[in-house]
């Protein structure tokens, strides 16, 4: 029985893959580093430090010089989210939470991300979560179960109980490694493995997904 929905927020809830883009990429242009829009599909839902090593590749740098270019870039990335609004939901996000709170859903968030509190409130739904797991709460990011096995832990729910939305390829699979039902958002060449597998949440409702779920069992 499925008692908690555990929500990525970047490229779920809303679309700040954009703004993390634009950050990277005016470090890697001041850094004379290769980067474009295609290298940074690979780094969908993947952690701040991660991303940077992808980013500079072979090229060496000092941990004193890695974290400032991480520092660097959250500056630009906290500079785009400043303009955030409600009006940033991806559709179908508001009528799917009501949804959940009315069938007595319990919901999480299950973000990589450290601006996660930030972004939930320019949205204006941080007081829909009942549990926040951000960048803040585990050390393993994403692949690891961790960021999704502390939530149901927070909800007070058994890992069977919860589904994880996801956009990323890493997300579905901690999601798998935690033992609980993914929905993959995208291309099925991205999410492919998950148990369902939708464009996005536009028109999606909670009692038809329950069903999908249960009958893929
Ligand atoms: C999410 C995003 C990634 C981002 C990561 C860390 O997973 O999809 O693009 O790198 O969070 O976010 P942060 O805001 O802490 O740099
Ligand atoms: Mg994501």
């Amino acid at each position: 029985d499925i008692r908690g929905v555990i929500f990525d927020l970047d490229g779920v809830l809303t679309d700040t893959a954009e703004y993390h883009y634009l950050g990277w990429q005016k470090l890697a242009d001041e850094e004379g580093l290769p980067f474009n829009r295609e290298a940074n599909e690979d780094l969908r839902g993947v952690s701040r430090r991660e991303s940077l090593l992808k980013i500079v590749g072979k090229k060496q740098y000092s941990e004193k010089q890695l974290q400032e270019m991480m520092d660097r870039k959250n500056r630009y990335y906290v500079d785009f989210i400043q303009t955030m609004t409600p009006g940033d939901l991806l559709p179908g996000t508001i009528a799917l939470l009501d949804e959940l709170k009315q069938a007595g859903i319990k919901i999480a968030l299950g973000s990589a991300s450290k601006n996660a509190q930030t972004v939930l409130e320019k949205l204006g739904i941080a007081d829909r979560f009942d549990v926040v797991a951000d960048g803040y709460s585990v050390q393993q990011p994403k692949p690891a179960p961790d960021l999704f096995l502390f939530a149901a832990q927070h909800l007070g729910l058994k890992p069977e109980q919860c589904v994880v939305v996801e956009d990323a390829a890493a997300g579905i699979e901690a999601a798998l490694a935690a033992g609980m039902y993914a929905i993959g958002l995208g291309p099925s060449e991205r999410v492919g493995s998950a148990h369902v597998v939708l464009p996005n949440l536009a028109g999606v409702h909670w009692t038809e997904l329950r069903d999908k779920l249960s009958n893929d069992q």
